[in-house]
């Protein structure tokens, strides 16, 4: 795949580039890495494979002309102040992402939101049509674009269309809710293959797509990464298929290997008073990340005498995310004061229970962190794969550690070997965080053992090159 002299031959589309501008208070701008588990998981691939990435900056107004980032193309879209308020933090994130989500927070439906939605995806489908090679493949990613693929087939039929959906895609019945529930069915239908985490999702876009637009979809089961559904749109096959994503797996075991991550790791336990267990969070500050779940199961276990608040530690690493948004002030509001709450009542001078950071931390630092937890905990409520588990696997080279998953995570359906929980069941959140922190070293180590087995063997070169070979795209570079 190569950027040719008449456009690219391989591009990707995602609502944020992989670089965030950054306005600095002095008035210099720079660049950093974007948040969220799209970026992380799609940056490696394309970086090894090179093309163009078509993308919003993440600042408003921000007239960026396209330039080369070590070896990728990145075409910046411009999106005003107005529009960010009513595609991005309205109708994708008050709107679609809580729709997807179970509904766990409120969606909001508002017919000048949805007008936005429509506009900006125009916006990105006229950039992309302008930089695609005749023939070349697209990969449009995620929720925010889902009328992307019909809009560019418009304009770009010789173009090889494929859509994967990051996050869940709901039961029918919570979709349908949405007023705008066909066009947007008809939006992801121009594409050629359309992809989703797990079969279940993919069964729930072939229904709707007979259901609404009054097609006639296959009715045999989907697989994972195997026979995909099929639907006949004009004189146009859609498949529909599930692809779940991954890491980079190898990657992130090299780094936990390195002696500096291990002598950081050492620190890192060392400046929490060289606790008997650290439990570990890691989340953007989300709502559907059960990150007051976990607070509130510590809580109870300490308050039970089930858990002594001088052997334990937890460090929740929390990226600040979508800080405008109604949902997200609510939340943080919630797991600030939960967290205050427990170090006010079991804490003491120098050794609180919780070391809450409202931060983003780099690779390197991450990898520490995770090579330092006896216990990562991680349980949303709904989440579409959940990276963050399969990343503390990846970083567990020693077989030590124990994993907590919630069964809502698109990731539990691979990592079967983790200590599962339904969130909703604060007792068996707490007995299996009490299992996870007593864990016995031979059974931790078989456990740790088939999750590395999974997680080093499905990585997200695996993923990327079953979808594009799914779409009949050569992934070879
Ligand atoms: P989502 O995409 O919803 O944010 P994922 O778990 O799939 O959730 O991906 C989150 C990504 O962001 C992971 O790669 C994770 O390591 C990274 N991340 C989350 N919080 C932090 C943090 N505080 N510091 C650094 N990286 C973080
Ligand atoms: C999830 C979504 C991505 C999104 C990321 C970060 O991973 O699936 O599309 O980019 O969260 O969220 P943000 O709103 O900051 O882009």
């Amino acid at each position: 795949m190569d950027i040719g002299e008449n456009g690219a031959e391989f591009v990707v589309v995602a609502n944020r580039l992989p670089v965030d501008l950054e306005r600095l208070p002095d008035g210099t701008e720079r660049w950093k890495h974007s948040p969220g588990g799209l970026v992380s998981a799609l940056e490696p691939f394309l970086r090894s494979h090179s093309g163009a990435w078509v993308g919003w900056p993440g600042v408003a107004d921000a007239e960026v002309a396209p330039f080369e980032d070590d070896g990728l193309l990145l075409h910046p879209v411009e999106l005003s102040s107005k529009e960010v308020e009513d595609y991005y933090e309205g109708f994708s994130n008050g709107t679609l992402w809580p729709l997807y989500h179970d509904v766990v927070a409120q969606p909001a439906f508002h017919r000048h939101w949805w007008n936005t939605y429509v506009k900006v995806n125009q916006r990105f489908a006229d950039a992309t049509a302008k930089v695609a090679a005749q023939g070349a493949t697209v990969w449009i990613q995620d929720y925010q674009l889902q009328l992307v693929p019909a809009m560019l087939r418009e304009q770009r039929p010789d173009l090889k269309i494929g859509f994967f959906l990051h996050i869940p895609f709901p039961p029918v019945e919570l979709f349908m809710q949405l007023p705008w529930r066909t066009e947007i069915i008809r939006g992801l239908l121009g594409a050629d293959l359309v992809g989703f985490h797990r079969p279940g999702g993919a069964q729930n876009f072939l229904w709707l797509a007979r259901r609404l637009v009054g097609l006639e979809p296959s009715r045999g089961t989907v697989g994972v990464r195997t026979r995909p559904g099929v639907v006949q749109v004009g004189d146009r096959t859609v498949r529909v298929g599930a692809f779940p994503i991954s890491i980079d797996s190898a990657g992130l075991d090299a780094v936990a290997r390195r002696k500096d991550t291990q002598a950081r790791a050492k620190q890192i336990r060392a400046d929490l008073g060289n606790p008997k267990r650290i439990l570990l969070g890691v989340d953007r500050l989300d709502y559907t990340k059960g990150i007051d779940v976990r607070i509130r199961a510590l809580y109870e276990l300490i308050a039970d005498g089930r858990v002594d608040p001088e052997d334990v530690a937890m460090i929740q690493l929390a990226t600040p995310s979508r800080e405008r948004v109604d949902h997200y002030k609510t939340m943080r509001q919630d797991i600030e004061q939960s967290v205050g709450r427990i170090n006010g009542e079991f804490g003491r001078v120098g050794k609180p229970v919780v070391h809450y950071l409202h931060q983003s931390v780099n690779r390197e630092e991450l990898v520490a962190f995770m090579s330092a937890a006896d216990v990562m905990v991680v349980t949303p409520v709904r989440d579409g794969m959940n990276l963050v588990c399969k990343e503390y696997v990846a970083c567990r080279y020693d077989l030590g550690g124990a994993l907590v998953l919630s069964e809502f995570a698109g990731a539990a359906a691979e990592l079967t070997s983790a200590f599962l929980v339904n969130p909703h069941d604060l007792d068996g959140v707490k007995n299996a965080l009490q299992a996870a922190l007593d864990i016995d070293p031979a059974e931790g180590r078989r456990r740790m053992r088939a999750l590395r087995r999974q997680v080093l063997t499905h990585d997200v070169d695996r993923w990327a090159r079953s979808f594009l070979e799914a779409l009949g795209t050569q992934t070879s570079v």
